[in-house]
This record gives structure tokens, sequence and C-alpha cells, in this order.
């Protein structure tokens, strides 16, 4: 593969990612901050990508959720979490642009934002690079269990994840709003949810990781699966599997309400018909909903026929050679 070198964070800070479509600006100019953390949140044996921490920033309210992402090999982002692109893409960069968990978040956020929909999921206000002073608090205190230098000798890679390929990057975190509520929604949230599901889904957005956990207070926090449109999916992918993703959406959704409901004794004669529309997958236009690849993105680019074309040479080889090698 072409280009296995990953670019530099941007001095002084851009808006990210740096491919078309939608990005996320710094949270201060400098995209560094004074940082108080007060106590880890969520479950540090269960939660993937990042470690969420309720914080101060700048030694003022109000607080904030500050999720912290791990770095992610190339290896993993192509075999793992972009392997269901028929080509390879053309570079390491391009699949930690559209795959790693961080880009991804950046790129939900920035669309709700350009769409003036942040109503649709815990609200997110910008990025933040850590000082490694930052990061190794947060490893010091952090419930995760903790690398030896042995270990770290040994196996290459940090308490952040962090390999050869990363070393010259700093932690990468979103503040976003901190949610107080403990439930992830009650019967009463459900239309809203489903209809926020659809108009994510007309925004471009495709969640993937729909999961009781995902959700506090009626509203989703966490995106790091979400391929939000221009991305390699569409055009990369075949047509059953595209299906396959858009209709295993509410199938998660409606897995998501059945477990939590039955945990909590739901009356389910009560479920409203938003409930059943999510059983049999039935979105408003149509048995798979709404296609987020239909979105139009180029309304938003300075320059559309750049962006297009740079989304035409986003493939290895110009898309010729089969992305697996078995
Ligand atoms: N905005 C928020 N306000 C309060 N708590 C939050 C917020 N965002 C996340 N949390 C807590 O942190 C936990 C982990 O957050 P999140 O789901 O974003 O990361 P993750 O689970 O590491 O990512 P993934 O699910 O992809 O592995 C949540 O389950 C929740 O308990
Ligand atoms: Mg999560």
């Amino acid at each position: 593969m072409g280009g296995s070198f990953l670019a530099p964070l941007p001095n002084p800070p851009e808006p990210l990612p740096m491919v078309p479509g939608p990005k996320l600006a710094p949270f201060t100019r400098t995209a560094h901050a004074a940082i108080e953390f007060i106590e880890e949140l969520g479950n540090p044996n269960q939660d993937m990508d990042g470690l969420v921490w309720k914080v101060k920033i700048g030694g003022k309210e109000p607080y904030y959720a500050l999720k912290m992402f791990l770095f992610t090999s190339t290896e993993y982002l192509m075999k793992d979490l972009g392997i269901d692109l028929i080509w390879r893409l053309a570079s390491a960069q391009l699949y930690s642009d559209y795959f790693d968990p961080f880009h991804c978040e950046c790129r939900v956020y920035g669309r709700l934002k350009q769409e003036g929909r942040e109503d649709l999921a815990a609200r997110a206000h910008g990025y933040l690079f850590l000082t490694p002073q930052q990061a190794a608090e947060v490893e010091e205190r952090s419930g995760r269990p903790k690398f030896s230098q042995e270990e770290y000798e040994q196996d290459g890679t940090d308490f952040w994840g962090r390999d050869t390929e990363h070393r010259h990057l700093s932690v990468r975190a979103i503040v976003k709003e901190l949610v107080s509520a403990d439930d992830p929604f009650t019967p009463e949230d459900v239309p809203q949810i489903w209809n926020d599901f659809e108009d994510l889904h007309k925004l471009g957005i495709l969640v993937r990781d729909i999961n009781t956990f995902n959700y506090m207070g009626g509203k989703i926090i966490d995106f790091s699966r979400a391929w939000t449109t221009p991305h390699p999916f569409p055009a990369g992918m075949d047509d059953y599997t595209i299906k396959r993703a858009l209709k295993s959406e509410p199938l998660k959704l409606q897995k998501a309400f059945i477990e939590w409901g039955l945990s909590r004794d739901w009356d389910w004669d009560i479920i409203p018909e938003e409930m059943l529309q999510c059983t049999r997958g039935l979105g408003q236009d149509g048995p798979y909903g709404t296609n987020p690849s239909f979105y139009d993105w180029w309304k938003w680019e300075k320059d559309p026929d750049a962006a297009e074309a740079f989304m035409n040479c986003i493939w290895e080889d110009g898309g010729n050679e089969p992305h697996s090698e078995g």
C-alpha cells in the first residue's frame, strides 16, 4: 500500500479529518487546554475505543465528558473496521480518516453541526490533544490495566494503543456534553429515538454500533463506528453488504429496546407504533429506510468538483485490486 505513514497532527490545529466532508473543529485555538480530571466514567473493562472522564476545562464549570481515543493500527483498520470494502484504500492515512473511531466521531458531529441538528445526539463541542503529562495522569489514575515497561517493550503498543506508526501523535479527545441520566432510554423516549435514528440516516450517517450502552437519557453518545457520507462505503461495497448494514441498524435498536425493557419490566401493551416499525425494519422510505449514501454532501463543499475528484482517487490502483488477501 502506498503511503503507510500517518500524517502529523496539523499545527496550528485544523478541523479534522482533512478529507472532503464534515469535520470537527478544535475546542480551543491551540487544541490544548488545562484539564482537571475528576473521575472516570463508564466501565473500563467494557468500553473499547476510548476512555471517558468527567472533566473541568480551563478551571471553569460546566463539567464535560471528555472521550479520549485509543490508537488503532492500520492493520486493524484494514482487516477489521474496513474489511467490508471490496477494494483497498490508497493509504494508511485514508483508513485512519474514514475508519478510525476518533475520525468517525469527528465526521458525525461535523455533519450534525452543518445541518443544525446537534439535538440528534449528546452534543460535542470540539476536539483536544492531550499533553504527555495529561495522558500520563489518565493512565496513572485509570481503572484499566496498566502496562509495565517490559510489556511495552515486548508488545510495542503502550496504554493508548500507540504503536510505531503513532509515536508522533498526541492522544486525541472529544469534548462532549456531560449527560447525567442513568437510564439509556425510557418507553416514552422510543418514538423520538426512532425518529432521530431515521433523521441520522437522512443526514448521511450510518451509526453501526447500536446498543443499550451507547444511549444515555434517550440520546446516542457513541459514534465511534459510524460512516458519514461522503465515505468509501457506498462505492466500495457490494449491494448486498449495504442492504445488510442498513437493515441491521433498526434490528439492533429493537434488540436494545427489548433487552432494556425486559430488565426494567416495561408494560409491553403500551409500546408505541414506532417500536413495531423498528421491529419490522420499516423506515419512512421503504423497507431499508433512507440510504445514507444518497445524502447530498456536495452542497457543503467550497469546490465540489475537487471534492468529487478526491473521492474518485481514494482507491489503491484505481480500485482494480481486490481488498482481501484471503
Ligand atoms: N457524554 C457523556 N456523558 C456522560 N457519560 C458518558 C458520555 N459519553 C460516554 N459516557 C460514559 O462512558 C462510557 C463509554 O463511552 P463511549 O460509548 O462513547 O465509548 P466506548 O464504549 O469506549 O466506545 P465503543 O462503544 O465504540 O467501544 C459510556 O457507556 C458512558 O457510561
Ligand atoms: Mg460505547
